[in-house]
């Protein structure tokens, strides 16, 4: 199934609890974009270098998987060998995982890379053009959102649990930014597919926006409940 939406709409940690459930895959595509950053600025390479980002994209030896270490991932992302999990989720990472994103190029190099994730069998994904561009044969399709304040809001919340303490008008002006580059870019914009359900998640717990998910799931193809809580998260081989 795909789980699209802006930053901040609860796609990771529904997706991930989601596919928990149903014994199911889970693979947030925001990790790949994120990674691909990190590594270009290691490099010096800047975000508006098409060319030199899709050369990075088609030998990006990531490897995503579960948990290894107990503060609070969801899953572990490694590198080269090197557990970046953490450091793909700064705000400087936020901005420039959005501008890198954009370049149809590396879209290309890295659709490949999800499209395999995708044959796996059951898998929840979770991005901004997956049920559009990535698995548009998806049979159930979620579209979360929720309004900017709310997910400024959650974002503050997530970045002081690591220590980054960011005003609120600094946050809801950093994703009202990175909506409208997601949003407008040419190839793969954020965008819900036409048969997407959409999902408003403001004012609602956790439990209560898997449990609408679920019910989703179980009306659309009757499969919520096999073979639940035995899931894992992708496991991405290096190229
Ligand atoms: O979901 P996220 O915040 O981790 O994603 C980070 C950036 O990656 C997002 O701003 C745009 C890009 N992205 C994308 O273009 N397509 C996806 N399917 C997932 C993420």
């Amino acid at each position: 199934m795909a789980i699209d939406g802006p930053a901040g709409s609860g796609k990771s940690t529904v997706g991930a609890e989601v596919a928990r459930r149903l014994g199911a895959l889970y693979f947030d595509t925001g990790v790949v974009y994120r990674t691909l950053a990190l590594v270009a600025s290691e490099r010096g390479i800047p975000p508006d270098d098409a060319e030199r980002l899709a050369e990075v994209a088609r030998t990006l030896a990531l490897r995503v998987g579960p948990p290894s270490v107990d503060d609070g991932r969801l899953y572990d992302v490694y590198v080269d060998g090197r557990d970046v999990t953490w450091e793909i989720r700064s705000p400087e990472i936020d901005k420039l995982a959005s501008q890198v994103s954009v370049h149809p190029q590396v879209r290309r190099a890295l659709l490949r890379l999800q499209r395999e994730i995708a044959r796996n069998g059951r898998v929840v994904m979770a991005g901004r053009d997956i049920g559009t561009v990535v698995m548009p044969d998806a049979p159930v399709k979620i579209w979360l959102q929720a309004s900017l304040e709310e997910r400024a809001r959650r974002r503050q919340r997530d970045l002081a649990k690591r220590g980054i303490v960011q005003p609120l008008e600094a946050i809801v002006a950093e994703l009202a930014e990175r909506d409208r580059r997601d949003a407008t870019r040419a190839t793969a914009p954020m965008r819900q597919a036409e048969d997407a359900v959409i999902v408003d998640t403001d004012g609602k717990s956790i439990e209560e926006v898997v449990e609408t998910v679920l019910a989703i799931v179980r009306e659309r193809c009757g499969c919520a409940d096999h073979g639940a809580d035995s899931s894992s998260v992708a496991t991405v081989p290096s190229p």
